[in-house]
C-alpha cells in the first residue's frame, strides 16, 4: 500500500483511447492522485494523446508489457499501488479475427500477471475494465444485458475478455483480491483509433471516401460517450464493491446505418457515400445494456447525449487532423490491406 497520503494508481493501457481520456479525467478530478501509466505502445497506443500531461509531476509513463511479470512486480514493489485500473488490451474485433494470438497473450496472460501482483503486494481495488461483448449477441426483441446474463462471447476478442473477467472472479473468490469488474457498451469520443467504426465513418466522410458498412448495416450498438465511461470507472474505483460486476450503458441503441446517416447529415455529406461491404464473420447482431445496478448502487448517470456527443466528436476529429493523419499510415495501411484488401475508396 502507498505510504504517502496520496492515492497511487496504476493505469494500464493509458496511451489508448479510453485510457488516455481516463488519465486526463483523473488528473483533472483528483489533483492529489499519483498515476503510473504502463503501456506497451502497440499500434493502438499513442503518447501524443497524453502530450498535455507528460510533464505533470503527478504522472509517470512506463513503456512495457502487462504480461511481463518481472516488470509488473518491480512496479508494484516500487510504487505501492492502492488502486489498479486495468485497461490494457488488444481491443479490436476485426484484428482478433485476423490473428487471435496477441489477444490471449495480452488480455488473458496480462490480466493474470496483474492479478497475481495485486495478490502479492495487496491493493485496495483492482478494476477490471471489461466489455458488454462478453455476453454475446442479443436478438432484436431480447431485454438488454444485465450482470446476470450468461457469458457467451463470439469473437476471439470477447472470448479473451471473458477469460480475463473469470480470472478476476477467481482471484477474488480464492485469494480475496478486491476485483471490481465493469462492462461497458461501445465507446466513442476523442482519441479513438481510426480503425473503429465511428472514426472510420467520420474520417472517410471528411475525405469524401466511401464509408464501409458491414453486412446490411442493421447491427445494433449501444453507444456510451467516453467521458461517461470515465466517470463510471472513477466511481467504481472509489465505491465499487469487490467481487461485483457493473454494466454501463446510456440507452443509445442505434443501428450502424442510423449512426452513419446521422454523421453524414452532421457533416453535410451525401448518403451515396455509404458502401455496403462484406460482413464480419461471427458479427454480433445487437448489444444493449441495462445499467440499473450502476445507477442505483454507485449513483452513475450518463451526462452526454448521443447527438451532442457525436457532434463534439466530429468537431474534435476536424480540429485534430494531425493526430489521426499520422495514424492512418504505415501499420494501419497494412492492417487495412489484410482486412478488406486496402483502404476503401
Ligand atoms: P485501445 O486499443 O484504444 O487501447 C489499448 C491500449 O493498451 C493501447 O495503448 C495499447 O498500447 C495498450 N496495450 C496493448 N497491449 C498491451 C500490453 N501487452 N501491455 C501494455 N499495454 C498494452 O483500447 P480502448 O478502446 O481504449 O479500450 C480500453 C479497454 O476498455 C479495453 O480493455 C477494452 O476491452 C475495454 N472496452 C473498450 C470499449 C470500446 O468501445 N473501445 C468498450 C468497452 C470496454
Ligand atoms: P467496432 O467499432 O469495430 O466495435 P465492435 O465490433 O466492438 O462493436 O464496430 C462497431 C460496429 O460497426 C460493428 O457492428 C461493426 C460495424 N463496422 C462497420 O460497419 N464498418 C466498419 O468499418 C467498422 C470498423 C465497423
Amino acid at each position: 500500500m502507498s505510504n504517502s497520503d496520496k492515492e497511487a494508481l496504476l493505469v494500464t493501457g493509458g496511451a489508448g483511447f479510453i485510457g488516455s481520456n481516463f488519465i486526463h479525467y483523473l488528473l483533472r478530478e483528483h489533483p492529489d492522485w499519483r498515476l503510473v501509466n504502463l503501456d506497451k505502445l502497440t499500434y493502438a497506443g499513442n503518447l501524443e494523446s497524453l502530450a498535455a500531461v507528460q510533464h505533470d509531476p503527478r504522472y509517470t509513463f512506463v513503456h512495457g508489457d502487462v504480461a511481463d511479470r518481472e516488470l509488473v512486480d518491480a512496479l508494484f514493489a516500487r510504487y505501492h499501488f492502492d488502486l489498479v485500473a486495468h485497461l490494457a488490451a488488444e481491443s479490436h474485433v476485426d484484428r482478433s479475427i485476423l490473428d487471435p494470438a496477441p489477444f490471449l497473450e495480452t488480455n488473458v496472460k496480462g490480466t493474470q500477471v496483474l492479478l497475481e501482483a495485486a495478490r502479492q503486494y495487496g491493493v485496495v481495488k483492482f478494476l477490471q475494465v471489461s466489455t458488454d461483448e462478453v455476453y454475446g449477441s442479443l436478438g432484436l426483441a431480447d431485454p438488454p444485458f444485465t450482470e446476470e446474463s450468461p457469458l457467451a462471447p463470439n469473437s476471439p476478442y470477447s472470448a479473451s475478455k471473458a477469460a480475463a473477467d473469470l480470472l478476476g472472479r477467481a482471484y477474488f473468490v480464492t485469494f480475496g483480491v478486491p476485483v471490481v469488474t465493469i462492462r461497458c457498451g461501445n465507446n466513442y469520443g476523442p482519441y479513438q483509433h481510426p480503425e473503429k467504426f465511428i472514426p472510420t465513418v467520420i474520417l472517410n466522410a471528411l475525405e469524401d471516401k466511401p464509408v464501409p458498412v458491414y453486412g446490411d448495416g442493421l447491427n445494433v450498438r449501444d453507444w456510451v460517450h467516453v467521458e461517461d465511461h470515465c466517470r463510471a470507472l472513477d466511481l467504481a474505483l472509489q465505491k465499487g464493491q469487490p467481487g461485483e460486476v457493473y454494466n454501463i450503458g446510456a440507452n443509445n441503441e442505434r443501428t450502424n446505418l442510423d449512426t452513419v446517416k446521422t454523421i453524414l447529415r452532421l457533416l453535410g455529406k451525401p448518403e451515396t457515400l455509404i458502401k455496403f461491404v462484406q460482413d464480419r464473420p461471427g458479427h454480433d447482431r445487437r448489444y444493449a445494456i441495462n445499467p440499473a445496478k450502476l445507477m442505483a448502487e454507485l449513483g452513475w448517470q450518463p451526462q452526454v447525449s448521443f447527438d451532442s456527443g457525436l457532434a463534439g466528436t466530429i468537431e474534435w476529429y476536424m480540429a485534430h487532423r494531425d493526430w489521426w493523419e499520422r495514424i492512418i499510415s504505415g501499420e494501419y495501411l497494412e492492417y487495412a490491406r489484410r482486412w478488406y484488401g486496402g483502404v476503401v475508396g
